[in-house]
Protein backbone atom coordinates (compact mmCIF):
# COMPACT_ATOMS: atom_id res chain seq x y z
CA UNK A 1 0.00 0.00 0.00
CA UNK A 2 1.68 3.42 -1.06
CA UNK A 3 -0.39 6.63 0.70
CA UNK A 4 -0.92 9.02 -1.17
CA UNK A 5 1.75 12.33 0.22
CA UNK A 6 -1.59 14.69 0.51
CA UNK A 7 -3.06 11.90 2.97
CA UNK A 8 0.22 12.41 4.92
CA UNK A 9 0.23 16.26 5.35
CA UNK A 10 -3.48 16.28 6.19
CA UNK A 11 -2.83 13.51 8.90
CA UNK A 12 0.34 15.36 10.24
CA UNK A 13 -1.31 18.98 10.30
CA UNK A 14 -4.10 17.75 12.02
CA UNK A 15 -1.93 15.82 14.17
CA UNK A 16 0.10 19.10 15.68
CA UNK A 17 -3.35 21.50 15.65
CA UNK A 18 -5.20 18.52 18.05
CA UNK A 19 -2.25 18.31 20.37
CA UNK A 20 -0.33 21.55 20.24
CA UNK A 21 -2.13 22.40 23.55
CA UNK A 22 -2.21 19.13 24.87
CA UNK A 23 -1.27 19.27 28.57
CA UNK A 24 0.12 16.73 31.18
CA UNK A 25 4.11 15.45 31.96
CA UNK A 26 7.43 16.86 32.70
CA UNK A 27 10.76 17.91 31.22
CA UNK A 28 12.83 14.98 32.54
CA UNK A 29 14.81 16.48 35.79
CA UNK A 30 17.45 13.82 36.22
CA UNK A 31 19.50 15.41 33.49
CA UNK A 32 19.59 19.12 34.60
CA UNK A 33 20.09 19.98 30.99
CA UNK A 34 16.82 18.50 30.04
CA UNK A 35 14.72 20.43 32.76
CA UNK A 36 16.00 23.64 30.94
CA UNK A 37 14.42 23.26 27.29
CA UNK A 38 11.01 24.96 26.45
CA UNK A 39 8.28 22.76 26.93
CA UNK A 40 5.96 24.18 25.10
CA UNK A 41 8.13 23.10 21.52
CA UNK A 42 6.71 20.66 19.18
CA UNK A 43 7.31 19.39 16.03
CA UNK A 44 6.02 16.56 13.78
CA UNK A 45 7.86 14.86 11.14
CA UNK A 46 7.03 11.97 8.45
CA UNK A 47 9.80 10.52 6.05
CA UNK A 48 8.37 7.74 3.46
CA UNK A 49 10.71 5.03 1.78
CA UNK A 50 10.70 6.88 -1.26
CA UNK A 51 11.98 10.06 0.70
CA UNK A 52 9.41 12.83 1.16
CA UNK A 53 9.28 14.89 3.66
CA UNK A 54 6.36 16.26 5.96
CA UNK A 55 6.39 18.67 9.04
CA UNK A 56 4.34 20.40 11.00
CA UNK A 57 6.11 22.87 14.19
CA UNK A 58 9.13 22.84 15.53
CA UNK A 59 11.05 20.46 13.32
CA UNK A 60 14.33 22.31 12.81
CA UNK A 61 14.57 22.61 16.66
CA UNK A 62 17.98 20.37 17.65
CA UNK A 63 17.28 18.22 21.12
CA UNK A 64 19.00 15.49 22.84
CA UNK A 65 18.83 12.07 21.62
CA UNK A 66 18.83 10.13 24.56
CA UNK A 67 17.87 6.97 24.61
CA UNK A 68 16.65 6.70 20.60
CA UNK A 69 20.58 6.48 20.39
CA UNK A 70 20.05 2.44 22.21
CA UNK A 71 18.40 1.66 18.50
CA UNK A 72 21.52 2.65 16.50
CA UNK A 73 24.02 1.04 18.93
CA UNK A 74 22.40 -2.29 19.23
CA UNK A 75 22.34 -2.37 15.08
CA UNK A 76 26.26 -1.15 15.19
CA UNK A 77 27.02 -4.09 17.66
CA UNK A 78 24.72 -6.53 16.64
CA UNK A 79 26.14 -6.48 13.40
CA UNK A 80 29.87 -6.64 14.52
CA UNK A 81 28.82 -9.89 16.77
CA UNK A 82 26.41 -11.45 14.83
CA UNK A 83 22.62 -11.24 15.42
CA UNK A 84 22.58 -14.81 17.83
CA UNK A 85 25.75 -14.13 19.75
CA UNK A 86 24.09 -10.61 20.53
CA UNK A 87 20.79 -12.05 21.62
CA UNK A 88 22.78 -14.61 23.37
CA UNK A 89 24.88 -11.74 24.84
CA UNK A 90 22.24 -8.71 25.39
CA UNK A 91 19.14 -10.35 25.45
CA UNK A 92 15.73 -9.35 23.49
CA UNK A 93 12.75 -9.23 26.33
CA UNK A 94 11.26 -6.33 28.17
CA UNK A 95 12.27 -5.78 31.94
CA UNK A 96 8.81 -4.61 32.89
CA UNK A 97 10.89 -2.39 34.86
CA UNK A 98 11.65 1.34 34.44
CA UNK A 99 14.83 2.12 32.24
CA UNK A 100 17.31 2.58 34.37
CA UNK A 101 16.10 0.18 37.17
CA UNK A 102 18.71 -1.82 39.32
CA UNK A 103 16.40 -4.51 40.45
CA UNK A 104 15.80 -6.05 36.77
CA UNK A 105 19.67 -6.72 36.97
CA UNK A 106 18.86 -7.98 40.47
CA UNK A 107 16.16 -10.15 39.52
CA UNK A 108 18.10 -11.57 36.18
CA UNK A 109 21.80 -11.98 37.51
CA UNK A 110 23.18 -8.55 36.65
CA UNK A 111 22.20 -9.55 32.80
CA UNK A 112 20.72 -6.93 30.36
CA UNK A 113 17.81 -8.33 29.09
CA UNK A 114 17.23 -6.21 26.66
CA UNK A 115 19.99 -3.61 24.50
CA UNK A 116 17.12 -0.66 25.12
CA UNK A 117 17.08 -0.60 28.41
CA UNK A 118 20.53 1.31 30.26
CA UNK A 119 22.10 -1.67 31.01
CA UNK A 120 21.64 -3.02 27.58
CA UNK A 121 22.73 0.08 25.75
CA UNK A 122 25.65 -0.10 27.64
CA UNK A 123 26.39 -3.69 27.40
CA UNK A 124 25.80 -2.85 23.77
CA UNK A 125 28.33 0.27 23.57
CA UNK A 126 31.06 -2.22 25.22
CA UNK A 127 30.66 -4.60 22.35
CA UNK A 128 31.38 -1.72 19.20
CA UNK A 129 34.61 -3.39 18.34
CA UNK A 130 37.38 -0.11 19.58
CA UNK A 131 40.83 0.28 20.25
CA UNK A 132 39.38 3.17 23.02
CA UNK A 133 36.98 5.54 23.99
CA UNK A 134 37.38 7.60 20.60
CA UNK A 135 37.53 5.43 18.56
CA UNK A 136 34.12 3.66 19.73
CA UNK A 137 32.76 7.03 20.34
CA UNK A 138 33.87 7.29 16.34
CA UNK A 139 31.97 4.55 14.88
CA UNK A 140 28.60 5.06 17.01
CA UNK A 141 28.51 8.64 15.91
CA UNK A 142 29.37 7.73 12.64
CA UNK A 143 26.25 5.57 12.24
CA UNK A 144 23.98 8.21 13.90
CA UNK A 145 25.15 10.50 11.10
CA UNK A 146 24.26 7.90 8.54
CA UNK A 147 20.98 7.11 9.85
CA UNK A 148 20.51 10.85 10.05
CA UNK A 149 21.91 11.58 6.35
CA UNK A 150 23.62 14.93 7.72
CA UNK A 151 26.36 15.03 10.23
CA UNK A 152 25.67 14.96 13.59
CA UNK A 153 27.37 16.37 16.79
CA UNK A 154 27.95 16.02 20.27
CA UNK A 155 26.16 18.67 22.55
CA UNK A 156 28.88 19.76 24.93
CA UNK A 157 26.80 21.36 26.90
CA UNK A 158 24.03 17.91 27.28
CA UNK A 159 26.89 16.02 27.88
CA UNK A 160 28.93 17.77 30.38
CA UNK A 161 25.08 17.85 32.20
CA UNK A 162 25.25 14.08 31.87
CA UNK A 163 28.28 13.14 32.66
CA UNK A 164 28.52 15.32 35.90
CA UNK A 165 25.42 13.52 37.39
CA UNK A 166 25.44 9.74 35.60
CA UNK A 167 26.39 7.99 38.62
CA UNK A 168 23.75 5.98 38.61
CA UNK A 169 24.63 4.43 35.21
CA UNK A 170 28.06 3.97 36.04
CA UNK A 171 26.66 1.77 39.05
CA UNK A 172 24.89 -0.17 36.40
CA UNK A 173 28.12 -0.30 34.39
CA UNK A 174 29.73 -2.03 37.63
CA UNK A 175 27.06 -4.77 38.14
CA UNK A 176 27.57 -5.38 34.29
CA UNK A 177 30.93 -5.88 34.85
CA UNK A 178 30.30 -8.24 38.01
CA UNK A 179 27.64 -10.07 35.92
CA UNK A 180 29.95 -10.94 32.82
CA UNK A 181 28.14 -8.36 30.62
CA UNK A 182 30.21 -5.66 29.97
CA UNK A 183 32.87 -6.29 27.07
CA UNK A 184 34.90 -3.37 27.42
CA UNK A 185 36.08 -1.06 30.32
CA UNK A 186 32.92 -0.02 32.26
CA UNK A 187 34.03 3.38 32.78
CA UNK A 188 34.68 3.74 28.90
CA UNK A 189 31.59 1.96 27.79
CA UNK A 190 29.25 4.53 30.19
CA UNK A 191 31.71 7.39 29.56
CA UNK A 192 30.63 6.80 25.56
CA UNK A 193 26.93 5.82 26.06
CA UNK A 194 26.53 9.01 28.01
CA UNK A 195 28.14 10.99 25.13
CA UNK A 196 26.14 8.65 22.92
CA UNK A 197 22.89 10.29 24.42
CA UNK A 198 24.03 13.88 24.39
CA UNK A 199 24.24 14.04 20.48
CA UNK A 200 21.79 16.97 19.29
CA UNK A 201 18.80 16.02 16.03
CA UNK A 202 15.47 17.35 14.98
CA UNK A 203 12.71 15.86 14.80
CA UNK A 204 13.32 15.40 10.70
CA UNK A 205 16.47 14.09 11.37
CA UNK A 206 14.96 11.80 13.78
CA UNK A 207 11.77 10.89 10.74
CA UNK A 208 15.08 10.10 8.42
CA UNK A 209 16.73 7.51 10.58
CA UNK A 210 13.03 5.97 11.46
CA UNK A 211 12.56 5.74 7.67
CA UNK A 212 15.67 4.69 6.70
CA UNK A 213 14.81 1.53 9.15
CA UNK A 214 11.31 1.42 7.14
CA UNK A 215 13.59 1.09 3.89
CA UNK A 216 15.16 -1.74 5.33
CA UNK A 217 18.45 -0.06 6.42
CA UNK A 218 18.97 2.12 3.42
CA UNK A 219 18.32 5.88 3.80
CA UNK A 220 16.03 7.03 1.49
CA UNK A 221 17.38 10.59 1.17
CA UNK A 222 21.07 9.78 0.99
CA UNK A 223 20.49 6.12 -0.65
CA UNK A 224 23.36 5.13 1.66
CA UNK A 225 22.95 1.16 3.12
CA UNK A 226 23.37 1.95 6.66
CA UNK A 227 22.89 -1.16 8.08
CA UNK A 228 22.38 -4.87 6.46
CA UNK A 229 18.76 -5.75 5.79
CA UNK A 230 18.91 -8.72 7.87
CA UNK A 231 19.84 -6.56 10.95
CA UNK A 232 16.79 -4.37 10.84
CA UNK A 233 13.81 -6.88 11.78
CA UNK A 234 16.23 -7.56 15.10
CA UNK A 235 16.31 -3.53 15.46
CA UNK A 236 12.62 -3.07 15.11
CA UNK A 237 11.53 -6.30 17.08
CA UNK A 238 13.15 -4.77 20.44
CA UNK A 239 11.60 -1.58 19.52
CA UNK A 240 8.46 -3.47 19.76
CA UNK A 241 9.64 -5.31 23.11
CA UNK A 242 10.79 -2.14 25.05
CA UNK A 243 11.16 0.87 23.00
CA UNK A 244 8.18 2.83 25.26
CA UNK A 245 9.95 1.06 28.10
CA UNK A 246 7.09 -0.16 30.64
CA UNK A 247 4.45 1.19 28.04
CA UNK A 248 5.89 -0.51 25.55
CA UNK A 249 2.87 -3.16 25.82
CA UNK A 250 0.18 -0.36 25.93
CA UNK A 251 1.55 1.14 22.24
CA UNK A 252 1.79 -2.19 20.99
CA UNK A 253 -2.15 -2.30 21.43
CA UNK A 254 -3.01 1.39 20.25
CA UNK A 255 -0.62 1.87 17.63
CA UNK A 256 1.07 -1.24 17.11
CA UNK A 257 4.24 -0.25 14.82
CA UNK A 258 7.68 -0.29 16.63
CA UNK A 259 8.65 2.73 18.43
CA UNK A 260 11.58 4.38 20.74
CA UNK A 261 11.27 7.17 22.85
CA UNK A 262 14.03 9.71 24.71
CA UNK A 263 14.35 11.59 28.12
CA UNK A 264 14.79 14.25 25.98
CA UNK A 265 11.33 14.34 24.56
CA UNK A 266 12.05 12.80 21.17
CA UNK A 267 9.60 9.68 19.96
CA UNK A 268 9.51 7.59 16.96
CA UNK A 269 7.54 4.85 15.09
CA UNK A 270 8.55 2.95 12.21
CA UNK A 271 5.97 1.54 9.67
CA UNK A 272 7.88 -0.95 7.65
CA UNK A 273 8.24 -0.67 3.83
CA UNK A 274 6.23 2.99 4.35
CA UNK A 275 7.50 5.19 6.35
CA UNK A 276 8.61 6.68 10.45
CA UNK A 277 6.44 9.16 11.80
CA UNK A 278 8.67 11.57 14.68
CA UNK A 279 7.84 13.80 16.98
CA UNK A 280 9.50 15.87 19.29
CA UNK A 281 7.84 17.46 22.61
CA UNK A 282 9.71 17.73 26.00
CA UNK A 283 7.00 16.87 28.86
CA UNK A 284 7.35 13.33 29.92
CA UNK A 285 4.91 10.77 31.53
CA UNK A 286 6.12 8.75 34.22
CA UNK A 287 7.50 6.17 32.01
CA UNK A 288 9.92 8.58 30.07
CA UNK A 289 7.62 9.11 27.08
CA UNK A 290 6.87 12.25 25.40
CA UNK A 291 2.96 12.78 26.13
CA UNK A 292 2.01 14.86 23.32
CA UNK A 293 4.36 12.90 21.11
CA UNK A 294 2.54 9.46 21.82
CA UNK A 295 -0.80 11.33 21.25
CA UNK A 296 0.61 12.85 18.11
CA UNK A 297 2.36 9.73 16.68
CA UNK A 298 -0.82 7.62 17.30
CA UNK A 299 -3.05 10.19 15.55
CA UNK A 300 -0.95 9.88 12.45
CA UNK A 301 -0.51 6.36 12.01
CA UNK A 302 -3.91 5.62 13.16
CA UNK A 303 -5.06 7.98 10.55
CA UNK A 304 -2.96 6.67 7.98
CA UNK A 305 -4.13 3.07 9.32
CA UNK A 306 -0.58 1.97 9.83
CA UNK A 307 -0.69 -0.70 12.55
CA UNK A 308 0.95 -3.80 12.04
CA UNK A 309 -1.52 -5.72 13.85
CA UNK A 310 -4.20 -4.79 11.36
CA UNK A 311 -6.01 -7.59 9.68
CA UNK A 312 -8.59 -6.74 6.78
CA UNK A 313 -11.26 -4.40 7.87
CA UNK A 314 -9.76 -3.64 10.79
O1 LIG B 1 21.00 7.25 30.54
C1 LIG B 1 20.03 8.00 30.69
O2 LIG B 1 19.31 7.94 31.69
C2 LIG B 1 19.72 9.00 29.62
N1 LIG B 1 20.93 9.44 28.98
C3 LIG B 1 18.80 8.41 28.57
C4 LIG B 1 17.54 7.77 29.16
C5 LIG B 1 16.38 7.81 28.25
O3 LIG B 1 16.30 8.56 27.29
C6 LIG B 1 15.24 6.97 28.62
N2 LIG B 1 14.15 7.22 27.70
N3 LIG B 1 13.03 7.50 27.79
Amino acid sequence: MTLEIGRISDAVQSAHRDNEHLAGGTNASYIPFLASVDPSLFGIAVVTVDGQVVEAGDTGFEFAIESISKVFTMGLAMEHVGADAFHAKVGADPTGLPFNSVMALELHNDLPMSPLVNAGAMSSTSLVPAVGAEDRWRKILAIQSAFAGREIVLSDEVNASEQSTNFHNRAIAWLLYGGGAMYSDPMEACDVYTRQCSTLITAKDLAVMGATLAAGGINPLTKERVVAAATVPHMLAEMTMEGLYTASGDWAYTVGLPGKSGVGGGLIAVAPGQLAIAAFSPPLDPAGNSVRGQAAVAQVANALGLGLYRTPGA
